[in-house]
């Protein structure tokens, strides 16, 4: 506690007390029903946030205009009373906690999509909100002033519906976020041209929403303080703009970024934690009121450091409390060492909720609702479970099965445990995946039931002696190499430079302090490993060239990930060549195939990277060795088939239902 004196430290704002300084910023989850309902579901997943401690949560954004508004494949709505009766229901589930509870009203302008809402979205001009979205209509001024109106009365029913404060939605692209930015207003009335008139919608929301709500109830303004886009708001820019926004606003909830820069608004993974705190304190220092800064803040030292260093008064925590809903309870109670840290890696929060359309999930927490709700249960009987392979799939189903009272034996045939997520850490833009290993580790080394053996690849008799119950196959996967001429006699070879994704990082820290500069790097593959070794040999200036098959890179990549590998791409001038084979292979240069054309590309370094394959050669002798001997086997993880971790992190955790099924639990 007193190590963290201003995190634990209530924040008082009008009727508002925030209990501690943690807060959870708005994130959509498509978890809202079709028709913009909040369900059973939606409301445990903010509940276990508010249980594990977190101060304030901001309840992701919600319509006030329907369908023309609408974002998100599904969301919630506030655009008529009958939300009211299930929202008053989340406000009050969560208040049994002392947490606060505030939701972020938004429309979506030109962000909508076309084929979501029935019509052309609108905005203040016909600039889309990305590159390739839709054109927008430019709004009427008395569709404006609808709108206006639609705000307050989605506060007044924020209000009635028991939240403690209501965020309104000025950035990242949205409706306002379209009037207040140059790169999408271009209206030549009283809501565009000078910085006054493109903040007359911001004012006019704001005042609409006061007038409803009365004096003492807190408004939040959320902003993209730097749009961190060529023609865009500036930290200066803003810091102006604001002098018409301020008046009224309580809280300054200061993000940044636009659809265009999204890898600055939901931060990539490379970006430090709090890197744009400095933005939150610039408006903080001009305006003397409270701001809140976001952004790959998962440690709690730097949390504290934000606050005692005035950079910020509230610290919002998104996709870390999405990984670990107890972030606060764990960091109260001195428990740091097992906070399942978000490893900024997108590909179940933001890359399901806005890349794949579907419900959002976590790569580290296999469960985002229910959380840990199985460890009130253990196993009714002695049963012993054997794990296969020391990989992040591994080692949740060996922690799993440790929670649960089980007898566990792990065997990893490394010297170390945390399989390929600890290989591809040792990238230097990657280094958060480290994470979830640590963490792992740190939860199972605690349970004296559980034995791990490294450098040890069993055999059936060692397996047989330790009386499994259970046996699980987690043995990962292995670079793909097909057979094309001159791959497989020089990959990874001594007196070669050319390597898979392992070979690279066997000798990450020589790559490290070689001198790169105009040194030719060549890719095959634009897949997500592929990339991964574009972006370290462009970073390091490099000659890169990627080669992919496909029309386009990146087709297995999260929607941020994407966007901030092509700005890479674009900042390096990497070298692409889509829609070309890989032919042969010799010592300093590739021979491809595009189209009918051959031609060699040269390389210092030449890099294959042509996806993963199942390591699973022990398999089918354990499966014939146990068949009469009443052992359940089950093979996951990359090892069934070589996917993302997330995959074979949720196959672990459902060692439950295996117990389950013999009757073990
Ligand atoms: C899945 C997802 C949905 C998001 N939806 C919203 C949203 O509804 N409104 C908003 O202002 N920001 C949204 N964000 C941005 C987050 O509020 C937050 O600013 C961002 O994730 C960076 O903070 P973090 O590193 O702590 O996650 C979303 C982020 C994610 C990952
Ligand atoms: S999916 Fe990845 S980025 Fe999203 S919350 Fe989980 S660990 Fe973090």
């Amino acid at each position: 506690m007193v190590k963290y004196k201003n995190i634990f430290s209530p924040l008082r704002m009008k009727n508002m007390t925030i209990k501690n300084r943690i807060i959870m910023p708005p994130m959509g989850t498509n978890f809202a029903g079709q028709n913009g309902e909040i369900n059973e579901e939606h409301i445990k997943y903010y509940e276990q946030r508010a249980k594990g401690g977190t101060g304030l949560i901001i309840v992701e954004n919600v319509s006030v205009q329907f369908p023309l508004g609408s974002n998100g494949t599904t969301q919630l709505r506030i655009d008529i009373d009958s939300f009211m009766p299930s929202l008053y229901e989340l406000t009050e589930r969560l208040h049994k906690y002392g947490t606060c509870v505030a939701i972020q009203i938004n429309h979506s302008g030109a962000s909508a999509v076309p084929e979501r809402i029935g019509c052309q979205p609108v905005s203040s001009s016909n600039i889309p909100s990305k590159t390739g979205g839709a054109i927008p209509r430019p709004l009427e001024k008395s569709e404006i002033l609808d709108i206006v109106e639609k705000y307050g009365k989605a506060a007044r029913r924020v209000q009635i519906a028991g939240f403690d404060a209501v965020e309104i939605h000025a950035g990242h692209s949205y409706l306002i976020s379209q009037f207040l930015s140059p790169i999408y207003n271009k209206r030549e009335d009283e809501f565009g041209g000078s910085i006054k008139n493109r903040t007359k919608f911001a004012r006019m929301i704001i005042d609409s929403v006061r007038a409803e709500v009365g004096p003492q109830f807190p408004i939040l303004l959320r902003i993209s303080a730097d749009e961190l886009l060529e023609g865009g708001n500036t930290l200066e820019d803003t810091l102006v703009l604001l002098e018409y926004l301020n008046d009224e606003v309580d809280i300054f909830d200061v993000s940044a970024g636009l659809n265009d820069s999204l890898q600055y608004q939901i931060d990539n993974m490379s970006l430090k934690d709090g890197w744009r705190s400095y933005m939150s304190k610039a408006v903080r220092d001009k305006f003397n009121k409270p701001t809140i800064t976001t952004g790959n803040i998962r440690n709690p030292e730097i949390a504290e450091k934000i606050l005692s260093d005035g950079d910020a008064d509230l610290i919002g925590i998104g996709r870390g409390l999405i990984a670990d809903p107890n972030w606060v309870e764990k960091v109260k109670n001195g428990d740091e060492d097992v906070i399942r840290k978000c490893i900024s890696c997108n590909i179940g929060c933001a890359g399901y909720r806005i890349g794949l359309n579907r419900p959002i999930r976590c790569t580290v927490n296999p469960d985002i609702i229910n959380e840990d709700t199985y460890k009130n249960k253990t196993v009714k009987k002695q049963t012993n479970v054997v794990v296969i392979g020391g990989g992040t799939a591994g080692l949740e189903a060996a922690g799993t099965a440790s929670e649960l009272g089980c007898t566990t034996f792990l065997f990893e045939q490394k010297p170390y445990l945390g399989g390929l997520a600890r290989e591809i850490s040792k990238l230097p833009d990657k280094q958060r995946i480290s994470y979830f290993p640590d963490y792992l580790l740190n939860k199972i080394k605690k349970f004296s039931n559980f034995t791990a053996f490294t450098n040890v690849k069993p055999d059936v008799k060692m397996i047989e002696n330790l009386k499994p119950d259970i046996i699980v196959n987690a043995t990962g996967s292995k670079p793909l190499l097909p057979p094309i001429k001159g791959l497989l006699e020089r990959i990874d070879k001594e007196g070669e430079t050319l390597y898979s994704i392992f070979g690279l990082l066997d000798k990450i820290e020589e790559f490290k302090k070689l001198d790169l500069v105009g040194k030719k790097v060549a890719v095959i593959g634009g897949g997500a490993v592929g990339l991964d070794v574009v972006e370290f040999f462009a970073e390091r200036k490099a000659k890169v060239s990627i080669i992919e098959m496909m029309p386009m890179l990146g087709r297995d990549l999260d929607v941020i990930t994407k966007v901030s590998m092509m700005s890479i791409i674009k900042e390096y001038n990497v070298d692409v060549n889509t829609n070309t084979a890989l032919v042969e292979v010799a010592s300093d240069h590739f021979k491809v195939k595009k189209g009918e054309k051959e031609e060699n590309i040269d390389f210092d370094y030449g890099f294959v990277c042509l996806g993963m394959k199942p390591v699973n050669e022990g398999l089918n002798e354990l499966q014939k060795y146990f068949s009469e001997k009443n052992v359940e086997i089950i093979n996951i993880g990359d090892s069934a088939r070589a996917r993302k971790i997330m995959d074979g992190v949720r196959e672990g955790s459902e060692l439950t239902l295996i117990l389950e099924k013999i009757g073990a639990m």
